[in-house]
């Protein structure tokens, strides 16, 4: 395995294998790898011949008060989580090799970036479809692998893939948990023991509202109501947000059918930690 960090090295390499015949399936990561990474990567090492993964913590997605300076990062450690699951090039650049001083282009959607994260993160989703968009131009692969844990980062990717008639067909990989239940994240790191503890409470308020639908509740308020009194139970847990849209317009419905999301954001003391389940997923 390969790791480089300028895109004339990345467009060499795949270029190299493009015309060799190669398929490529891309892992765009900001890095501190979990097995919710890994879960993508031996996707895209089923799907493709060869596998290339990135792994840059993007400061165009970071709001001024986010934690861009203190985000977690160990490449020797991702560098050999990539290699066990037999990823063939990691990409690493710097910010500078990304966003030289000269960039002045930035990729902008309305509507889907407007609601549920977008509203306390502006600006978030507008860094994230510029660095994937360049990703994309970069690594020219034929499959890329997001994890249905940012439903709306998925959800916003494949409408900028539609929109823009980009080649590259984007597959979303069901969510990884811990054992108790906890969504993985590199954001769980930030938690200590007892936030930790506290934290399961999430994935209590997720499988509480599926089994809801599931037994055949189809009133959004009623499904709102009772993930937010099991999230109140934890007192450490301050809740941004419980919705239920539209599960791929990401608008506010009133009847729950498929295909629905519903999200969740919650504070754990100073961590925001995000989780969902899908009435019907997106592929
Ligand atoms: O999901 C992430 O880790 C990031 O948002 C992504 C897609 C790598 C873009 O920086």
């Amino acid at each position: 395995m390969q790791m480089v960090t300028t895109i004339k090295q990345v467009k060499e390499q795949v270029n190299q294998w493009k015309n060799e015949g190669e398929t490529i399936g891309f892992v765009p990561t900001m890095g501190y790898l979990h097995e919710g990474h890994g879960s993508l990567i031996t996707a895209a090492r089923e799907h493709n011949t060869k596998v290339v993964v990135s792994i840059f913590i993007n400061p165009l997605q970071f709001g001024p008060n986010e934690d861009l300076d203190s985000y977690p990062h160990d490449i020797e450690r991702d560098r050999h989580f990539c290699e066990e699951l037999g990823a063939d090039l990691i990409f690493h650049p710097t910010p500078e090799e990304m966003y030289p001083q000269d960039f002045f282009t930035y990729v902008d959607m309305s509507v889907l970036t407007e609601e549920l994260c977008g509203i306390n993160r502006p600006g978030h989703f507008r860094g994230v479809c510029t660095v994937v968009n360049k990703l994309f131009n970069i690594v020219q692969p034929n499959r890329a692998y997001f994890g249905k844990k940012d439903a709306q980062q998925l959800a916003i990717i494949k409408q900028m893939v539609n929109d823009l008639s980009m080649n590259v067909e984007v597959v979303g990989c069901p969510i990884v948990r811990e054992e108790d239940g906890l969504a993985k994240s590199s954001r769980n790191t930030y938690l200590s023991s007892e936030e930790r503890k506290a934290a399961q409470i999430i994935s209590k308020a997720i499988f509480t509202g599926e089994e809801l639908v599931k037994s055949g509740e189809t009133n959004v308020g009623k499904v709102i109501s009772t993930m937010k009194a099991t999230l109140e139970n934890e007192p450490m847990a301050k809740i941004e947000y419980v919705k239920v849209v539209d599960g791929l317009t990401l608008a506010p419905i009133t009847t729950i059918k498929a295909p629905t999301l519903v999200p969740v954001a919650v504070y754990i003391g100073k961590t925001r930690l995000i989780d969902n389940f899908f009435v019907e997923g997106l592929s």
